[in-house]
This record gives structure tokens, C-alpha cells and sequence, in this order.
């Protein structure tokens, strides 16, 4: 059978389509500029060159991939594991999940964070079930097999009638643990470097924040079917804020901002209090903004100044009552009272940094289908001093669909299953990649610098067995 030759679009048709697709902007198109400050760096790095190659779309729906990515990137990296202000005191801890593994987190007697897994050495039952809580010791349900909270055996029900004597392990299979940002990190592979080294830069430009000033208000997980890097896609790209978010357009600024990738992370700074250049000037403040002036403790009433000065007042006006609120600004920059730093770090946790809150999505695989994920969403706000922080919300599990996640969200959440369909499709060859997306192919990057240039051809040996 002959095989149709592929349509290519000719020069002039490439010209044609550029002239309809241009974007129609109102006002002048320009980078805005951050200032500088004495924390956060704002400059902008450069570029990398990373072509415009397509991304393989079965990156996405391989088994073989996942397989790859298990071996080769999530057994080998630092992950967030949880929140330092849920294990305050010895014996604390978290029991959580990723792929086919569960790991213990807990407090100890010095107050040192350390990882177990979380498995008895006797005959593999979980020792705990996922979740936050404390513990004198850990008892295995089924015959008793006990440690202590240092991982150690401190009994096995009558150890004399195995002959072999206890496992020569000692205890529970430790792995490395360590905390940043109010954060417990824990990394499946035991030969990882210090996780300093791997998170750079990222705590130099976040610490201004102050994440442990902040106290956890929605933890949810919600169950996608979608591949875990569709939805990291889908926060890593201002692209879509005109495709789905048409509200946002009155709310920030979504056009030809600043992205820097570094070694391993990457972020974008987004303009929020401003309004997009693709939308005509509104005759007043739009609602959305509205809001964000009055969080501020400004009255819109009594704004009449043009609305291109809005965002800057509104920092200025932070910068000079935030003191007198107890919120501590002092060592972020006047951008980052109103903007968003939006960063990604590799390869699962996004996270939206603003000055009085944080939005943090952790991205975590389904263990065995390439066509589903996890998505926790955990959000923070500042506590102002003297404020008693607020109780700690209650973790919530449900589908895709079960519930609203609030609307930009259920706006991010509802293409996804459609995208992940679409990937399978024979009417797809791969992911067409702009340079406003460029953070998705830095991702890419990465995740093969991981994975090893011959991931894609190991992958798809692996599915054809
Ligand atoms: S499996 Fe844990 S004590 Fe037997
Ligand atoms: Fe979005």
C-alpha cells in the first residue's frame, strides 16, 4: 500500500495563517521589568537553547516510560514528603505515598526528621496507613513485630523459634530526610546529594517568604485521569490563561513575561493588579482587582488614579502598612507584593508565591497507569504576628469531578482528561511547543537528563514485550 505523503504548509501559507493568528493587543506589549530588591532575585536568566523539536507524546501514555521514570527520575530525586508543622513532637509522623512505595516521616527524640519505609520486616505488611499522626512505637497489625521511632526493632514475638535470628538490618530501612521551607523532604535513593544542593536556588529566592509564617488552610487530593506531566504542563505556561481563563485577563498579565530556567527548576513571574494587554482598557476597576485592593486594606471608592498605576500603589501601600499589619515585607521586593513567583520544582511540586499566601500543587504518578495521577493541592496564608494561627483543615480525598476545586482550578482540571484522550489519538504526533511554553520543554529537558537520551526507544521496547 502506498503511503500518502504528508501535507506540508507551504512558505506563503505559514505567512497567511501568522497574519490571522496575530494577537490582537491594546496596549504596548512589553516585558515588565521587576525591580530589583535585596532577596529574591529578579533578574532574568538566560535562555537555554532548547530547540523546537516536538515532545514525543508517548512520553505521556507509556507504561514503558512510567516504568523509566520510576527507575531513572523518582527513585533518584529529592520529594516532598509533607508539612514540618504537622510533627512537632517526637514520635510525630507523616505516612505518605508515592507510586508503589509509602514512607514513614517522623519526628525524634532531637527533633531530627527521619524516613523509613514503611514496611515490616517480617512479612511486608504497612505498618501504618497513609495519613498524619504519633506514635510511641510502630506495631505491626499482624504478629507484633515492634519499632521504635528510630526505625530500630525493639520486639519480635518469640525470636528464638526463628533460627536465623532477627533481620541483621537492625530495623526499618531508613532513606535520607531532611526539611527546608517548613517542608519534609525525602529522597528514595540513598546515594541522592544534600538536598541544599539540589533544591538550589530555589530556597535563596524563596526564604523571603517566610513559608513556616504560614499556616496550612485547604489540603485536598484529588484523582486525575490524566498523566502526571499533563497537569504539570498545565501551571507551567501563561499560554492558556486566554484559552481558559478569560476572567484572568482582568486580573494579571499573561503576555511576554519573564520565565528563567535554571539547572533544574524554573519559574515565571506573573503580574497580578494589572490588566492584560490582550483586553481593552475596562472603563473601571474590575472586580477581581478589586478584591486584591481591598485584601490590601485599600478602598477601591477611593482609587482614582489610572489603572496602569493600580498594581504599583498597591505595592507601595503594602510596603508602607504592612509593618503595622504584622506581615513582614522586608525582604521582598515591591514586585512580589502584588505578583505571582510561580516556580516549578523538578519534578512534581508547583508552587504559586505571593507575599501573603501560597498555593502548592504536588503532581504524584499513579503507580501502574501511565493514564492517571494524584493532584494535592495545599494552600498557606501568612499569619500575621501576634495572629493565633487557624486550625489545621482536614484533608480531603475524592475523583475528578466528585467536587468543585473553585473555578481557575476546575478551569485547569476540566481539559485534562480530554488532553490525555487526545494523546493516544493516531491523529496527534506530538506536542507542538511555543516559546511561551518553554518552561514545559525546560521540564523535558531535565526529566531526559534523568531519564537518558535513549529513554523514548527504551520506552517503547519495554511496551512492545
Ligand atoms: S508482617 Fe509484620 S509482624 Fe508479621
Ligand atoms: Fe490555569
Amino acid at each position: 500500500m502506498s503511503k500518502k505523503p504528508t501535507p506540508t504548509l507551504t512558505e506563503s501559507e505559514q505567512a497567511e495563517l501568522r497574519e490571522r493568528s496575530r494577537t490582537p493587543t491594546y496596549r504596548k506589549v512589553r516585558r515588565v521589568e521587576p525591580t530589583d530588591g535585596p532577596g529574591t532575585p529578579s533578574a532574568k536568566a538566560p535562555d537555554p537553547d532548547l530547540g523546537d523539536a516536538m515532545i514525543p507524546k508517548e512520553r505521556y501514555t507509556s507504561r514503558g516510560f512510567l516504568q523509566l521514570e520510576w527507575d531513572r527520575m523518582w527513585s533518584k530525586v529529592w520529594l516532598l514528603g509533607g508539612l514540618e508543622s504537622d510533627v512537632p513532637e517526637p514520635g510525630d509522623y507523616i505516612c505518605t505515598e508515592i507510586g508503589r512505595e509509602s514512607i514513614l516521616l517522623v519526628r525524634q527524640a532531637d527533633g531530627r526528621m527521619r524516613a523509613f519505609y514503611n514496611v515490616c520486616l517480617h512479612r511486608g505488611n504497612r505498618l501504618r496507613p497513609t495519613g498524619i499522626s504519633s506514635a510511641d512505637s510502630f506495631k505491626c497489625q499482624y504478629h507484633h513485630w515492634e519499632y521504635g521511632i528510630d526505625g530500630r526493632f525493639v520486639r519480635i514475638p518469640d525470636l528464638d523459634t526463628f533460627p536465623q535470628g532477627a533481620p541483621p538490618c537492625r530495623g526499618l530501612k531508613e532513606l535520607p530526610c531532611d526539611t527546608w521551607g517548613g517542608f519534609v523532604w525525602f529522597s528514595l535513593n540513598r546515594e541522592v546529594g544534600p538536598l541544599a544542593e539540589y533544591l538550589s536556588p530555589i530556597p535563596q529566592h524563596l526564604d523571603p517568604y517566610h513559608f513556616p509564617r504560614m499556616a496550612l488552610t485547604r489540603d485536598i487530593t484529588v484523582e486525575w485521569n490524566c498523566n502526571w506531566k499533563a497537569s504539570v504542563d498545565a501551571f507551567n505556561e501563561s499560554y492558556h490563561v486566554q484559552g481558559i481563563h478569560p476572567q484572568l485577563l482582568y486580573y494579571l498579565h499573561d503576555l511576554d513575561i519573564q520565565i528563567d530556567c535554571y539547572e533544574r527548576h524554573n519559574r515565571y513571574l506573573i503580574p497580578f493588579g494589572t490588566v492584560s494587554p490582550r483586553v481593552r482598557k475596562p472603563p473601571s476597576i474590575p472586580d477581581p482587582i478589586k478584591t486584591i485592593m481591598k485584601t490590601a486594606g485599600m478602598d477601591p471608592a477611593d482609587y482614582d488614579e489610572p489603572l496602569e498605576n493600580l498594581r504599583r500603589d498597591v505595592q507601595v501601600h503594602k510596603r508602607r502598612t504592612g509593618a503595622s499589619m504584622g506581615r513582614d515585607y522586608s525582604k521582598l521586593n515591591d514586585d512580589q507584593l502584588t505578583d505571582d513567583y510561580h516556580y516549578l520544582i523538578f519534578p512534581n511540586v508547583t508552587l504559586n508565591v505571593h507575599a501573603d499566601d501560597l498555593m502548592l500543587f504536588r503532581q504524584r504518578p499513579h503507580p501502574t497507569d501511565p493514564d492517571r495521577m494524584l493532584y494535592d493541592v495545599w494552600t498557606f496564608e501568612l499569619v500575621p504576628e501576634g495572629a493565633e494561627r487557624p486550625p489545621r483543615p482536614k484533608h480531603q480525598y475524592f475523583r475528578h469531578g466528585d467536587k468543585s476545586i473553585g473555578l481557575v482550578l476546575d478551569q485547569d482540571a476540566q481539559n485534562l482528561p480530554g488532553v490525555q484522550d487526545g494523546m493516544h489519538s493516531a491523529g496527534l504526533d506530538g506536542l507542538w511547543i511555543g516559546s511561551q511554553e518553554l518552561r514545559i520543554r525546560h521540564f523535558h529537558k531535565v526529566l531526559m537528563d534523568y531519564l537518558g537520551k535513549d529513554a523514548d526507544e527504551a520506552a517503547a521496547k519495554l511496551d512492545s514485550r
